[in-house]
């Protein structure tokens, strides 16, 4: 047995027993006096203009911007699992592979359960269209083929910059609600196996993948990677308007134009960007 087949099955071996998130997450303790993301999560901290806001509406954007965040992974986790989904019909060859997708899809699916009861138990009006899709990451994730490194490069992207907001919320546990705490923390145990994997399928890829091909790859990949963290770090303007902030400032592109929320997206993104530097494809989101 090789080294990534006994990855498979470590990983499928730790995905049992399944615990549904659904009945593992303190549902009761969701209040709209906590917040839901630290301050310094929020996309506006730092500047005057959230300086100037009341209490209440700083914990109101944090909690907007943790709904936005949920949506966002909602429409990621539709993209895994459509794949694995179809990939799955044609696993039947190699059944340590199907076990371990298998588990991947059960648990995607427990989050995306999880963050939909989430938004319902939140009382609070969603915008119309929750999260707006880039345009081109959808497409790789949709139609790049299984068994290459272009959809490799995305997952392992999709899973990992997500994942560090994650990690960053839950380390904060003192200044937000123990729902979202619980949330989270369930969300980054299943991500760990799920990332571990997608490194070690994507570093077989590219470790056999000429120089010249990273280098054809890096314009798109960087157009996709842009594209993403844009998407997943900067709320759209309804989410500014639902959260009740006074009308005037631009929101949207005052969150452009903050420096402080740059160094937090720095902070998220670097550990995929080191991933792929390692392997030479440099990429960058701004
Ligand atoms: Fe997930
Ligand atoms: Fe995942």
């Amino acid at each position: 047995m090789n080294s990534s087949q006994e990855l498979l099955d470590h990983l499928s071996r730790n995905s049992s027993p399944y615990q549904d998130p659904l009945t593992r997450i303190r549902w009761d303790a969701l209040s709209s006096e906590d917040y839901w993301i630290p301050e310094e999560a929020i996309s506006l901290f730092g500047t005057p203009e959230y300086s100037a806001l009341s209490g209440e509406q700083k914990r109101r954007l944090s909690q907007y911007e943790f709904l936005y965040f949920i949506s966002g992974a909602l429409w990621l986790e539709g993209l895994f699992m459509e794949r694995i989904s179809r990939i799955s019909m044609h696993s039947t060859g190699r059944l340590d592979r199907l076990n371990y997708r298998l588990h991947e899809l059960r648990e995607e699916a427990g989050h995306s359960l999880m963050f939909i009861e989430f938004m319902r138990r939140s009382g609070l009006e969603l915008p119309e269209r929750r999260f707006p899709k880039p345009k081109l990451a959808t497409l790789v994730g949709r139609f790049a083929p299984f068994e290459s490194s272009i959809f490799w490069i995305a997952v392992m992207i999709g899973e990992e910059v997500p994942d560090r907001m994650n990690r960053l919320i839950h380390q904060r546990r003192d200044q937000i609600s123990p729902t979202v705490h619980d949330v989270v923390s369930t969300h980054m145990i299943d991500e760990a196996r799920h990332m571990a994997h997608a490194r070690d399928t994507l570093e077989s890829y590219l470790d056999t993948l000429p120089t010249w091909q990273k280098a054809a790859y890096r314009p798109l990949m960087r157009r996709v990677f842009r594209q993403f963290v844009h998407a997943f770090y900067y709320p759209t303007a309804d989410i500014y308007q639902l959260a009740g902030l006074p009308a005037g400032p631009n929101y949207r592109r005052l969150a452009h134009d903050n420096p402080r929320r740059a160094a937090f997206i720095d902070t998220c993104v670097d550990p995929a960007l080191q991933v792929l530097r390692a392997q030479g494809l440099v990429l960058n989101w701004r």
